[in-house]
């Protein structure tokens, strides 16, 4: 409660929270039934391994960032299609700078035409929570961000909370816990903006303070280092595929594919799509199908909602609450951002 107060203030947005929350509980009962694995099982240390700290089960990993460096990890496997999540606890205190991301790429393999699907966790300054972004890429489309950024309905930094990203033929879905907050359904139009190649699992931590926070008004703050984000509960069911074999001849994935299509993170249920509106309407503070500046005409995987349209101007932000700007480029080891027109972000 005291965290609620202090994050978000105010004790009419406070009730709101409850009722939310309670909301997302009762949908959160069902808890997905999934199978984890041992960080050895399937991943390997991707860049600052002193700073990557596996637990003595080797169940959960600790990914820091001090001075020197960041941390991260990939599968050590790729994927075409699957269901890919981890419970995951941000760092606390003052975190600005900092971002934490939980995503799937084959940028390594495909440097021109990479694929990838991104959660990314920005942190903040003391006092304020952590906000977070979705988005996707294919076929090399980082000149069309497809982003959304969201505020959580909870404090990521007190527990854990799973994180995942299913991936189909037709469809990509972003969970919070059993919440989905973000659909897309593949269509046509999208053409290989949709991603179609395996991709590999990361999870990494590092220093952004070029754009993380308020545009990169505030950097991260060595001071609180090492900055200590825990991932737990770790899940790959992905159909392993090898992208070079792939260009040649599709994998066969019928039967990860029958064995993906019965579990029930598959599907949306009214309860679920429900609880995706709810989040969207209350949490969500920037799409680009909302950015008409940026995009005159709605990429055509957008589903225009009314009652979401309306909240936003045309520069995709909330009509009410506060600027996120931010400008950046990079590449490597870190999920991509699209090279166009940020300014409105
Ligand atoms: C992927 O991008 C390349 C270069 O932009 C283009 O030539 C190709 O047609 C695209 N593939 C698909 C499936 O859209
Ligand atoms: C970027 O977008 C802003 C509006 O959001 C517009 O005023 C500006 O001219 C655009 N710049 C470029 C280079 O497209």
């Amino acid at each position: 409660m005291d965290v609620w107060l202090r994050s978000y203030g105010g004790s009419n947005l406070l009730m709101l929270m409850l009722i939310i929350f309670g909301f997302f509980n009762s949908v959160a009962y069902a808890s997905f039934n999934v199978t984890t694995i041992r960080f050895n099982e399937g991943y390997s240390p991707l860049f600052g391994d002193g700073n990557l700290v596996r637990s003595p089960d080797g169940k959960s990993v600790r990914l820091l960032l001090d001075r020197f460096t960041g941390s991260g990890f990939i599968s050590s496997k790729m994927y075409k299609h699957g269901f890919f999540s981890a419970r995951i606890k941000l760092p606390s205190d003052y975190t600005a700078g900092i971002v934490v991301a939980f995503y799937t790429s084959n940028g390594d393999v495909f440097e021109k035409s990479h694929d990838e699907l991104d959660f990314e966790f920005l942190g903040n300054i003391e006092g304020k929570p952590w906000r977070f972004q979705t988005n996707l890429y294919g076929n090399g489309s980082t000149n069309r961000g497809r982003e959304e950024r969201y505020r959580l309905w909870f404090d990521p930094t007190k527990e854990f909370h799973q994180y995942g990203i299913l991936w189909t033929a037709h469809n990509v879905i972003f969970y919070i816990d059993e919440v989905p907050i973000r659909e897309v359904v593949r269509n046509e139009a999208m053409g290989g903006d949709y991603p179609t190649k395996p991709m590999s699992l990361y999870a990494t931590i590092w220093d952004a303070s070029n754009w993380a926070t308020s545009g990169g008004k505030y950097k991260v703050n060595y001071k609180y280092a090492p900055f200590v984000s825990e991932l737990k509960d770790l899940v790959l069911d992905g159909c392993a595929s090898d992208p070079i074999q792939e260009v040649l001849e599709a994998s066969d994935c019928t039967e990860h594919n029958a064995h993906l299509n019965v579990q029930d993170f598959v599907t949306v249920t009214p309860e679920r799509r429900a609880a995706m509106r709810n989040f969207r309407q209350h949490f969500m503070y920037y799409s680009y199908c909302y950015d008409i500046l940026r995009y005159p005409i709605p990429p055509p995987e957008c589903v225009i909602i009314p009652s979401e349209q309306r909240r936003f101007k045309d520069t995709g932000r909330l009509k009410f609450g506060g600027s996120h700007r931010r400008r950046s480029k990079r590449r490597g080891r870190n999920p991509s951002v699209s090279t166009d027109n940020q300014s409105s972000m």
